[in-house]
């Protein structure tokens, strides 16, 4: 195959689904004009591995070099003004491009693909500036190709975006398996997690042990086992965050909706005495620091007495949660999210598949069933929008 190797500065990036992203590209020495080059999996061009590091390498701004070679589908040329190319080779960054300002795309080349794209530019014409109906302002001002409508024109572009965007991210969580339709707000994740946890792990904490709430930002899962179940609660996160009043107040607030499942009327004297209170006076300790394997030498007394581990979205956290509890016998309940496949390249599918999904690394927490800890790694579905999924797991016998 004809290959060539080029320099250039990524000038746009846009991953279009799982197995397919496409760079604009400004070669460096101006012999070519701008043009575009795709990464793909589903043709064999590339592996998963290859393909995110790609995706990594070519962050806007940076300037990259690459082996590209003619389009494997030919119709990908078709009707497009500048050239396409596609690249099955991971590509080297020359400068990466560090700055904290972001770098200010040009705009994409037109048409990206008849089979992918079906965005056409008269339609682009047409269509609202994204960071304009997002941030209401654009860095590319008078220059933007799209339109920057204002008043009420403004609003329903907003509502219409805010609404497409729902619909997009519904469609990539979609789990055929989850039997919640209607779901839950995002921003009740804590607080329905906390609940399930107190339900699920009833007998486990009546011993009065505490819960190790790992990767748990602010602690909101902490707070509501705490104050308002009793329940003994330490956070690890390494970030401090601020905790403050009005912050407080959301959260009981949310958990009082939470609680009757429909806006109270927040003007009632009971209701206005129960948004001042708790019921428990239980506090949640926080430990800024990360789950490794120093902290679990330093915290050895503090370990004894939890009776479960929990992470939320714990990031990084999730998969040492799972093998501390385990090998010390404990509880889990984890709800996966990011996997971070490209730090994480020793973790496999017993079928040899590396780790790059949330589901995959659900799959992953489940096949460790089997490594003789006893009692059976579990999922279930909590009621909220978004990564939804908790992993958990009581050992057969109590300490
Ligand atoms: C996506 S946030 C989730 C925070 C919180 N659980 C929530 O749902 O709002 C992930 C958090 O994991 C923390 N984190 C990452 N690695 C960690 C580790 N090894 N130990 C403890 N926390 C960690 C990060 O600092 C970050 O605050």
């Amino acid at each position: 195959m004809m290959q060539q190797t080029i320099t250039g500065q990524v000038c746009y990036r846009r991953q279009l689904c799982k197995f397919l992203f496409f760079i604009d590209v400004q070669p460096t020495n101006d012999t070519y004009p701008k043009f575009q080059l795709f990464f793909r999996t589903d043709d064999g061009s590339l592996d998963i591995v290859d393909f995110q590091d790609s995706f990594r390498a070519c962050r806007p701004g940076s300037i990259i070099t690459f082996k590209v070679h003619p389009p494997n589908d030919p119709n990908e040329q078709n009707g497009k003004s500048h050239k396409v190319w596609q690249c099955n080779q991971p590509v080297d960054v020359v400068v990466p491009y560090t700055s904290r300002e972001p770098f200010i795309p040009g705009r994409a080349t037109r048409g990206v693909s008849a089979s992918t794209e079906p965005t056409a530019k008269t339609e682009d014409y047409l269509s609202p500036c994204k960071y304009w109906v997002n941030k209401n302002k654009c860095e590319q001002g008078e220059k933007c190709l799209f339109q920057h409508p204002a008043g009420d024109a403004f609003e329903v572009a907003r509502r219409k975006w805010l609404k497409q965007k729902e619909k997009d991210r519904k469609l990539v969580t979609y789990d055929p398996e989850d039997p919640h339709i209607s779901k839950q707000p995002h921003g009740l994740r804590a607080i329905i997690f906390a609940y399930w946890i107190r339900q699920t792990f009833a007998e486990q904490l009546k011993e009065g042990g505490g819960v190790l709430d790992v990767a748990g930002g602010k602690g909101e899962i902490s707070l509501v086992l705490s104050r308002e179940f009793g329940i003994p609660t330490t956070v690890v996160e390494p970030k401090t965050r601020k905790l403050p009043n009005y912050w407080l107040r959301r959260l009981r607030r949310l958990m009082l909706r939470f609680e009757v499942g429909e806006e109270p009327d927040w003007k009632d004297k009971d209701v206005q005495l129960a948004l001042q209170t708790w019921p428990c006076n239980t506090t949640p300790t926080y430990l800024h620091t990360m789950l490794n394997d120093e902290f679990l030498v330093q915290n050895a007394p503090l370990l004894e007495n939890i009776s479960l581990f929990v992470g939320l979205h714990s990031d990084q956290a999730t998969i040492p949660i799972v093998d501390t509890a385990l090998k010390a016998g404990k509880a889990f309940a984890v709800v996966p999210c990011c996997v971070f496949s490209h730090e994480n390249r020793s973790r496999r599918l017993r079928n040899g598949e590396l780790v790059t999904t949330t589901e995959q690394q659900i799959q992953y927490i489940c096949e460790k069933d089997t490594l003789g800890y006893g009692g059976q790694i579990k999922t279930a579905y909590l009621d909220f929008e978004g990564k939804n999924r908790v992993v958990y797991w009581i050992p057969n016998t109590t300490w």
